[in-house]
């Protein structure tokens, strides 16, 4: 913990505090930024600081607390974040009470940017301290100054993901779930070992107790996280190579009644098993969707990138789920653009989009991120107007594809976890099938939490539309 001499208001206990209403009456106003961990982490926080007596607000110039959750995987994702905070100091100029806080992998980051670029901000949470957030928020409140947690508590029972308040969930019927923090992998590319440190896996009871209170408290569908989760459990059984754990999580999950659905994210190819993949498909409750970002089509980017795997590889494992797992999706992430990327490297990976048929394909535009591998020993030489393009190119093999796979399906029947009122359409409820594709069908809102069978009638690259045949609970 790193105190800095502005005031007293540095509590010396990190973790999490019994539940009180200190904050009673106070409003907080809150944004997160980047990938599904922060969503559950912000989760997490405004659970806590529920449990503390706040409420939301969507107006910055109410609130009593701004606080963000931050990504550092881009550039940009930090500019995000940058002109937030100077939103959120006009707005502090004329409201001199309004604690502002930064938490998440920019905190870790740039602390001592955040520091020193805004002082207007009065609380500073990196990726492993920030569930003390209610209770320095009080602090903050009491005693005035600043508090700065960047400290690594790397003990499982430190991990941030302790008690956690289950009812405090956006989605009544689906919830996240960390399984494991940090990544031991070194992509040259990537931050996320720098901001998430090395892999923590949470004890296999601890998360087959989270999730019976999540399913006792009405969740059917829960959604494993981990930067690399094929390794989960390694670090609890380093002796072992592959410990497989992962799997074991499944199958187990799996017993817990009411619990209908499990997905997990993400797997990286290097670390993924033909035995694994039986063990997944042996499992019905396990949908059958895999994320398994690729990154590039050309094995020599990919050496440069570190990736361990080739081409073959990859098609290799996509191979083995296939083989094992029915009626199996793949969805893709690519960076275009990485240093020194060729016309024909960025080929290879246009290639692998067709070859594959991934259902979608997320594309991401080579972001040299401070302190990397590749920030230290590659140049980021690939012109910007190159990478927009050839992320404009990728998205459209992709979606040429995804099109003509999903056209194939008109006229087939799916089954649907109705999450509620579609954003686009009142008269539409919207799901997903056990692949994660996207479905709308005429509906309303009272089926929520329901499964119901879709036969599909029309098709995009992105969604899908279609007539409900069957609802869960009627006749
Ligand atoms: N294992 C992680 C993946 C890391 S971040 C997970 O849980 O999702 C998600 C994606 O961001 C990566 O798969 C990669 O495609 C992209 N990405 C990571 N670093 C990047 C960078 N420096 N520039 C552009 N894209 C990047
Ligand atoms: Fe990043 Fe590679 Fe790990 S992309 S999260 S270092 S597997």
């Amino acid at each position: 913990m790193t105190s800095l001499p502005k005031g007293s208001a540095v509590h010396p206990d990190p973790t999490i505090h019994a539940p009180g209403a200190e904050g009673e009456g106070r409003k907080v106003y809150f944004v997160s930024f980047g990938c599904q961990m922060n969503v559950l982490d912000s989760e997490l926080v405004l659970g806590d600081l529920d449990r503390n007596g706040y409420s939301r607000t969507d107006v910055m110039k109410d609130a009593d607390v701004v606080l963000i959750n931050t990504c550092s995987i881009r550039e940009h994702a930090e500019d995000k974040v940058w002109s937030l905070l100077g939103r959120a100091r006009q707005v502090k100029s004329t409201r001199p009470d309004m604690k502002i806080g930064v938490m998440g992998c920019m905190a870790q980051r740039v602390k001592d940017a955040i520091i020193h670029r805004a002082p207007h901000v009065d609380l500073v949470l990196g990726t492993s301290g920030f569930r003390s957030a209610a209770r320095d928020l009080e602090d903050l409140f009491a005693g005035g100054g600043r508090v700065v947690r960047v400290d690594r508590r790397p003990d499982p029972e430190f991990l941030p993901d302790a008690d956690r308040e289950v009812t405090a969930r956006p989605d009544a019927f689906r919830a996240y779930v960390t399984v494991m923090r940090g990544c031991n992998h070194d992509c040259t590319y990537c931050i996320v070992p720098h901001t998430r440190g090395k892999e923590v896996s949470r004890p296999l009871e601890e998360l087959l107790d989270e999730v019976r209170r999540l399913v006792d408290d009405g969740v059917r569908e829960v959604t494993f996280l981990g930067q690399n989760i094929n390794t989960y459990g390694k670090d609890l059984h380093p002796q072992r190579k592959h410990t497989g754990e992962i799997c074991t999580l499944l199958e187990r999950s799996a017993e817990i009644d009411g619990l209908d659905r499990i997905r997990f994210l993400t797997s990286n190819p290097f670390d993924m098993t033909e035995d694994m993949m039986r063990r997944f498909g042996q499992v019905p409750k396990v949908m059958p969707w895999l994320h398994i970002p690729a990154q590039s089509g050309s094995d020599s980017v990919l050496r440069r990138m570190r990736r361990h795997y080739t081409v073959a590889q990859y098609h290799e494992v996509v191979g083995w789920a296939r083989k094992h797992i029915p009626r199996v999706e793949i969805t893709c992430d690519f960076i275009v653009g990485f240093s020194g990327e060729t016309d024909e490297e960025f080929e290879g990976s246009k290639q692998l989009v067709r070859d594959i048929g991934f259902m979608q394909t997320y594309v991401f535009k080579y972001s040299l991120r401070p302190n990397t591998i590749s920030a230290r020993q590659l140049p980021d030489d690939v012109p910007e107007d190159v990478k927009r393009r050839r992320n404009i190119e990728l998205l459209a093999v992709q979606d040429e594809i995804a099109m003509a796979r999903n056209e194939g399906l008109i006229g087939t029947q799916v089954e649907i976890l109705i999450e509620g009122i579609s954003k686009s359409d009142a008269t539409r409820v919207t799901g997903r099938d056990h692949s994660n594709r996207l479905i709308h069908c005429p509906g309303e809102a009272s089926m929520a939490g329901r499964m119901a069978t879709v036969e599909i009638e029309e098709a995009g690259a992105h969604s899908m539309i279609g007539r409900m045949v069957a609802l869960e609970g009627t006749h």
